[in-house]
């Protein structure tokens, strides 16, 4: 078992009652993980608890987070900084606005990469290369060329994808990866994710408002409301027995 969440509380500030309560899940190697809930359920707290960076005041009160055998609540910061961008990464709703918009892709991609292994420029940059290419992204260089804001939502979202990818993480979480783009481009970017994870073999949690994507991506589903998981099982069983029908947009 990659990761198994247990019990999970999570609380803001001094709020005497957890946001997020009781979240239990589990995900093995090469398992996708679709998490799907109103606004406000929780989905981005659960998420970022895993990844260690909950915002301003959120703390996980109770409960445990194993990671490939590791107790994540354990974590040091310097352990977090290890895990982060390597065995575990992130893939936001917007790529482009993670980026800084006076730096190039290329300035903000090497340093990345070098920041997490001990490449040369001239390396960082060459492998830079290739997962924009591995991304299907024309004229790589080109494109480390640019500032975010010359490329169009689709070509951003493959650059953080790419970006996300690689140091090949066991673990990729993925903050409604497809929201801000047309239907077109979700269904590219739907089929980029599935391919990443039939080749690399990483697990994945997904956030998706759309249920269709969930169906079609993920071998487990759990829905969220209020800060509780309401419906958690295989894909198929949970898309069969819903009590009452998933919203299909929230
Ligand atoms: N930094 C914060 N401080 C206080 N409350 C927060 C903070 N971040 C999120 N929340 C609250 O936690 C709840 C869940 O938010 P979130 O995890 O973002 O939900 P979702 O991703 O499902 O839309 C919401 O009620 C939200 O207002
Ligand atoms: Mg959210």
């Amino acid at each position: 078992m990659l990761l198994d969440v247990a019990h999970l509380d999570i609380s803001y500030g001094a709020n005497p009652k957890p946001t997020v309560q009781d979240v239990n899940f589990t995900l093995n190697e090469g398992e996708v993980l679709t998490i799907v809930g109103e606004s406000g359920s929780g989905k981005t707290t659960v998420i970022r608890a895993i990844l260690g960076c909950l915002s301003a005041g959120g703390h996980v009160s109770n409960g445990d987070i194993n990671f490939a055998g590791r107790d994540l609540l354990k974590f040091s910061n310097s352990d977090w900084l290890d895990l982060r961008g390597k065995d575990v990464s992130m893939i936001f709703q917007d790529s482009g606005a993670m980026m800084n918009p006076v730096q190039t892709i290329g300035h903000q991609y090497i340093e990345y990469i070098r920041t997490h292994s001990d490449m040369s420029k001239e390396e960082a940059k060459q492998r830079a290369i290739d997962m924009l290419a591995r991304m299907n992204l024309p004229n790589p260089e080109n494109i480390l060329n640019s500032y975010a804001f010359e490329l169009s939502g689709g070509m951003r979202q493959r650059v953080g994808i790419a970006m996300a990818i690689t140091f090949h993480p066991k673990l990729l979480l993925a903050d409604e990866p497809t929201s801000a783009l047309d239907v077109t481009t979700q269904a590219q970017i739907v089929k980029e994710l599935m391919n990443i994870i039939k080749k690399g073999g990483a697990s994945m949690i997904v956030v998706t408002h759309n249920i269709g994507v969930a169906a079609y991506m993920s071998d487990k589903i759990m829905v969220m409301a209020g800060g509780r998981v309401v419906e958690y099982g295989n894909t198929e069983d949970v898309i069969k027995n819903q009590k009452k029908p998933i919203p299909r947009s929230f």
